[in-house]
């Protein structure tokens, strides 16, 4: 073993002399490993969320091929292995009720196995943040790889957006301004090759945390699925992964706070996905980092979007690599005193170093930072009454005109209550009301599920209004847009104030002050309170009931209690 590397975990499988050396190497022998491949090398494991029940991680052997090959050059030891793969579109009740358990399984399946580091394979939604934050809580080296967009949807000569173009189409259905033959050729259209989401949707603003935190390779963000180049990313963090393995670099050199504020940044310029606030805050928390919500709102504040892309503008992810993708972003934000350029990445330089040249090949897609896409976009964080602990808004979707506004509630108790109640034409509503949806938060759904953002009214929709004020414990889905205000916390099923609000009730938001209030008074919500009763658990053993039990709040990360923090990349004793 004249090679290995004093701090390697897998030595302590395959380099034994005794009866446990024999055990540990001769299975792996039997697909035809020869025995100089246990020389001391470090063995990186390539953790695999392909799934066909995943459809925007179905190309995942291939980028495993790329990764392993970029491992084998490096003088690495690649072991591929399967973890819980989570698709956004097929999972119920929602995918982010599996995120925590998905995140239980990278940890523990790193930590159990001869594994020196690993690369992650991620792409829908949520992947990126359970492989992440399992591998965080270990602290081993790590390179996340992205899956990639799929190239544009493209349907009758427009260029038509995962998910955006679904509401937008939905709507048009519901409102009778398209015929259903139209409805079914669109979905054909929308997703006509390999990769996830092509908007700015939660996956590929994952995607660009990745790239921000310094966890990625430089590119990793909008490269398509199908782009060559998305292979030579792969072959490169295989390349590079030895590097960190043998030098232990640990995610927690690469995870700092500093870190994170880029990655905060970021998610304002690309106008990304709100799930990210949640993801965010459960990774920071596991590897040690204090994050919590207010930091949006600090770290993000002055912060312009940049970037043209749908939801909030036209574009969609293909455009955005070829104008220059996310280093053209961070070479604005760096030029603007708006990053912690000295962050180490996992390339090895910092990410100032990988960004400082960036160029941009389109303006109307990265617009530049002294004349922004829109201005002052950071995620809004809401206080007050309906929200002690707060409330997110994302103001690169919302209406400004709705921005501020005091409406009467029309309350829906449930997401079924409101899909039995939201078509009948005799419900009373208008423009100026707000919706509130409870019991969809963590607890409540359970898994909260991205459902904040209601449907308007086909009465409404049929006059031509498209925005209202809407407000939910829910997440909205990225790919989605509006004046919707999520996350409320404490949740409606935990007995948060949300839970209180009746129809009729006045509310009040007022974004520039951060401000959402609802404006009943105190004893008579006192009232409320005292008559109000815990909605029951879903279920009463399993998964769900362990992640109801111990699930946090939106504001926390809505992580399980007993996964905050890391263990380390100890090895367990002999297994025999
Ligand atoms: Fe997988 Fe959108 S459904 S990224």
């Amino acid at each position: 073993m004249k090679n290995a590397k004093p701090g390697l975990r897998s030595i302590q499988w395959f380099a034994r002399e005794d009866i446990y050396g024999f055990l540990y190497r001769s299975w792996v022998k039997n697909r035809g490993v020869p025995q100089d491949q246990f020389d001391g090398r470090p063995v990186i494991g390539i953790c695999n969320t392909w799934s066909e029940l995943t459809p925007c991680n179905t190309h995942f052997r291939v980028l495993a091929e790329h990764v392993r090959h970029g491992i084998l050059e490096a003088g690495g030891f690649p072991l591929e292995f399967p973890v819980m793969s989570l698709g956004e579109t097929l999972l119920r009740p929602t995918a982010m009720l599996y995120r925590n358990l998905a995140s239980m399984d990278v940890e523990e399946s790193i930590r159990a196995n001869p594994l020196d580091a690993v690369v992650l394979l991620v792409g829908c939604d949520k992947t990126t943040p359970a492989l992440l934050m399992g591998a965080a809580s270990v602290d081993c080296p790590a390179i996340a790889v992205s899956g990639g967009p799929m190239l544009s949807g493209k349907y009758r000569g427009t260029d038509i957006g995962s998910g955006t173009n679904v509401w937008s189409m939905s709507e048009d259905l519901r409102a009778g301004r398209v015929s259903l033959e139209e409805f079914h050729e669109a979905e054909s259209c929308m997703h006509r090759s390999h990769g996830h989401c092509m908007t700015m949707g939660t996956a590929s603003t994952m995607a660009c945390m990745v790239e921000a935190l310094g966890v990625g390779m430089p590119g990793n963000a909008a490269i398509p699925a199908v782009d060559a180049r998305r292979h030579v990313l792969a072959r490169m963090a295989g390349r590079q992964i030895v590097h960190l393995a043998k030098n232990q670099i640990l995610l927690s050199k690469i995870l700092t706070r500093e870190a994170f504020e880029n990655a905060i940044r970021a998610l304002a310029a690309v106008g990304g996905s709100t799930n990210a606030v949640i993801h965010l805050i459960a990774l920071a928390r596991r590897i040690g980092v204090p994050l919590g919500l207010d930091d949006f709102d600090r770290a993000g504040r002055g912060v312009h979007t940049l970037v043209n892309l749908m939801p909030a503008g036209k574009y969609l992810m293909e455009d955005f690599y070829y104008a220059g993708g996310l280093p053209a972003v961070l070479r604005e934000l760096g030029d603007n005193a708006l990053l912690n350029r000295d962050s180490l990445t996992v390339n090895g330089k910092t990410l100032w170093e990988n960004v400082k040249d960036a160029p941009c090949w389109n303006r109307d897609v990265v617009f530049p930072a002294a004349k922004p896409f829109k201005e002052n976009t950071g995620i809004a964080v809401l206080r007050g009454n309906l929200c002690p602990d707060g409330a997110i808004i994302k103001p690169s979707a919302a209406t400004p005109a709705l921005m501020r506004h005091r409406g009467r509630a029309v309350v829906f108790e449930s997401i079924e209550d409101f899909h039995r109640r939201i078509d009948d034409p005799r419900l009373d509503i208008d423009e100026h009301c707000v919706m509130v949806l409870k019991n969809c938060g963590p607890k409540g759904y359970p898994g909260m599920a991205e459902v904040g953002n209601m449907p308007l009214p086909p009465k409404l929709l049929k006059k031509g209004i498209t925005d209202m004020l809407r407000i939910s414990d829910a997440r909205m889905s990225g790919t989605a847009y509006g004046t919707v205000v999520l996350h409320v916390c404490p949740e409606a099923a935990a007995g948060g104030t949300l839970a209180l609000v009746e129809n009729g009730d006045e509310i009040e938001l007022d974004v520039e002050r951060r401000k959402l209030e609802l404006l009943v008074p105190k004893e008579i919500l006192d009232k409320r309170k005292a008559a109000w009763k815990a909605p029951h658990p879903p279920l009463e053993r399993g998964y769900w009931k362990l992640y109801h039990d111990h699930v946090l709040q939106a504001c926390d990360g809505a992580d399980l209690d007993f996964l905050v923090g890391k263990s380390g990349a100890f090895v367990p004793r002999d297994n025999h």
